[in-house]
């Protein structure tokens, strides 16, 4: 049945290996426990906010807070879609899709996390591929920007293997250190190139206004 009151709970992106949808409450803490069991090497820091680095409790308030704040924060001017990834109904890591003014820009962004032990295995590039998906086809995104510090080669690797081009570069402290951060764009026309047909949006059109767009 529908969500009667907060529709973006009924919105699923679902490709042949994995969906994207709202985590529920308890996948929430799902979702604590799994980065709890690494994200990332500790010696390196591929977020730009650097949520990892701080130690349970701590990181689990704040995470759920910042969970919550999306939800609390959401605007048709101003939101951010914070999927929970799910393998075979489990989850194994988030993906986020987010904009501002989109109903005028239709410019996106997106940022993604994978619990180490499914990392390397294609679901960060099927994940990102999902969410451009409903960018590009479910609300008629013109563009897609992202960016990934220098020695993050995973995600450098998926952004190039979904056809972005760079577009520039910023330098910005990264504990305490000056690290660079690359610009990508994929634009229309280079989505459109290779545009997937086995990616499916279920739940969007109750969603179109909470997107900035006519329902
Ligand atoms: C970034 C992340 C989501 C990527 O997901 P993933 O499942 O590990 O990546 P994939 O297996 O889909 O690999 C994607 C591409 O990158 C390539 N790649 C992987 N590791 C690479 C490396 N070290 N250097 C260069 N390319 C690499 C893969 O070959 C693949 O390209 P291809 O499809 O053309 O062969 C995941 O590694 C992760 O969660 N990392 C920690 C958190 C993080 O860095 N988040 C992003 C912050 S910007």
């Amino acid at each position: 049945m529908a969500h009667p009151y907060w529709p973006l709970y009924d919105l699923r992106v679902t490709t042949p290996l994995l969906e994207i949808r709202l985590p529920t409450e308890d996948e929430l803490y799902c979702l604590l426990a799994l980065a709890d069991a690494g994200v990332h090497d500790p010696a390196t820091m591929p977020f730009s906010i650097p949520w990892t680095d701080v130690d349970p409790p701590r990181r689990h308030r704040e995470s759920l807070q910042w969970w919550w704040s999306q939800r609390a924060q959401w605007r048709p001017d101003d939101w951010s879609f914070t999927g929970a990834v799910f393998v075979d109904g489990e989850p194994v890591g988030v993906q986020d899709l987010g904009a501002s003014d989109f109903a005028r820009r239709r410019v996106v962004s997106t940022g993604s996390w994978l619990g180490r032990a499914h990392q390397g295995k294609g679901l960060g590039k099927e994940m990102r591929a999902a969410v451009l998906h409903l960018a590009f086809d479910g609300l008629g995104a013109h563009e897609a920007h992202t960016c990934a510090f220098a020695d993050n080669g995973p995600s450098l690797g998926v952004t190039r293997a979904l056809g972005y081009e760079e577009n520039g570069h910023t330098v910005v402290l990264r504990r305490g250190e000056p690290a660079r951060s690359i610009a990508f764009c994929l634009d229309r026309a280079r989505w459109s190139a290779g545009r997937r047909r086995d990616i499916s949006i279920s739940g969007l059109e109750s969603c179109r206004e909470m997107f900035g767009l006519e329902p």
